[in-house]
């Protein structure tokens, strides 16, 4: 008789965007009339660049043609591409990272999920609490965090570092020494960030215990403050402790196109065995490349038009983060985040709980946000709205928040 992966029976309740879908259904179908703005799940709402747009028309013609088609594309990436990931996301900001320690994906929510597997299964992570859910669950499946107690909801073996208005969001050094340290910056859910120079305490710590930082840069673009590093390895010695990904979703809008990328640099070692050939075996194995139109896509990213097209619609986005934040404040909530990221986190009113806020708020003002809880137990009594609306939405779903 076969036998199934038990640590998935493990895994508590539904995903988080599950719940919220399954609530904000039941409450349309109860309230067919009510025009619901969802500011809950951080998918964006603006249209692909024209340059992108552009650049995927010409690709698609060009696999069309028998003397331009395409077909596997190579494991690592299209070297048009990873040369201008290189030049741009790299060289530009002084950091030293070549084109064959870029791995071109279909995206960081995989990548986050999958990085783990060459890592030892009695390896310790530690994660922010609150935290992306991907990097826990992934961690669960592989067999890596111990027993769940539905109390605390929290894992044995997994370190917590709490990230809340008490400590300014900035994660403290654990007691306990981990092996695995991810950290998303700027941050999702909180919208915060740390300095570089926090950063820089971080890539020291990783070096001197001998842990890996896994650097989730997914928010880079929303970053507008000057002492914020855009890459880890604008830190000196993170090439010896940190594996960075990206994603194309947040700062060109490739939620529905897929296309993201991972930094594992030539000088991350484990006794000697290179990570960077590692993940380049599981990445040949097990991944046959982003499409040739979808990579043509992301080099247009890359080009002057396509630059200056996305800084406009980074900005619409971060307008909207503007909106949401001084309209809450005006109306007596604290905030935090929305100034180098795309996320609002607010605290709830009256003591209510992350989810009691959730129901007030889809009930009396029809708007949808995300509870805080569903990020990690400290992210109880907070709640997370994204700027990733349209603006005509963002500004109704406020002033409705405002006429409570
Ligand atoms: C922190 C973080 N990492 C990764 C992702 C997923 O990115 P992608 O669309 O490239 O899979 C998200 C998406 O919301 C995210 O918030």
């Amino acid at each position: 008789m076969f036998q199934i992966n038990d640590n998935y029976q493990k895994l508590p309740g539904s995903y988080l965007f599950s719940t919220i879908a399954k609530k904000v259904a039941a409450f349309t179908e109860a309230n067919p009339d009510k025009r619901i703005i969802r500011l809950g799940i951080g998918d964006v709402t603006q249209p692909l660049a024209p340059a992108i747009i552009e650049a995927m028309h010409k690709a698609v013609d060009e696999m069309g043609d028998a003397a331009t088609f395409h077909g596997y594309a190579p494991d690592l990436g299209y070297d048009f591409l990873r040369k201008a990931i290189v030049e741009n996301d790299y060289k530009a900001r002084g950091c030293e990272i070549e084109a064959d320690e870029i791995f071109v994906s279909d995206g960081a929510k995989s990548d986050s999920a999958n990085i783990q597997e060459i890592f030892a299964v009695n390896n310790r992570i530690a994660v922010c609490d609150p935290v992306y859910p991907v990097y826990v669950d992934s961690n669960v499946m592989a067999g890596r965090t111990g027993t769940y107690d539905s109390e605390t909801e929290k894992w044995s073996d997994v370190i917590y570092m709490p990230c809340t208005a008490e400590n300014h969001f900035v994660p403290e050094f654990p007691k306990e020494t981990p092996d695995l340290i991810y950290l998303c910056l700027p941050n999702n859910p909180t919208g915060t960030t740390l300095t570089k120079s926090q950063l820089q305490e971080w890539v020291d710590y990783a070096n001197k215990v001998g842990a890996v930082i896994l650097y989730d840069g997914a928010y880079e673009a929303y970053i507008s403050e000057k002492d914020v590093a855009h890459s880890i390895y604008e830190c000196s010695g993170a090439q010896t402790c940190a594996i960075e990904l990206k994603s194309f979703s947040k700062n060109a809008g490739f939620t529905g196109v897929r296309l993201g990328y991972t930094v594992v640099p030539k000088a991350l070692k484990c006794n000697g065995v290179s990570l960077r050939d590692m993940w380049a075996r599981r990445h040949g194995t097990k991944f046959n490349g982003a499409p040739y139109i979808v990579q043509r896509a992301g080099e247009a990213v890359y080009s002057a038009e396509g630059k200056a097209q996305l800084k406009d619609q980074v900005a619409y986005y971060m307008k909207n983060a503007s909106v949401i934040k001084e309209g809450l404040k005006d109306a007596g909530y604290t905030v935090f985040g929305g100034v180098n990221a795309p996320y609002i986190w607010l605290k709830t009113p009256d003591q209510m709980t992350s989810w009691d806020f959730f129901d007030y708020l889809l009930e009396k003002a029809n708007v949808v946000g995300t509870p805080g809880s569903g990020f990690g137990p400290s992210g109880e009594g907070y709640f997370r709205l994204t700027a990733f609306g349209t603006y005509e939405n963002t500004e109704a779903a406020v002033k409705r928040i405002q006429a409570l």
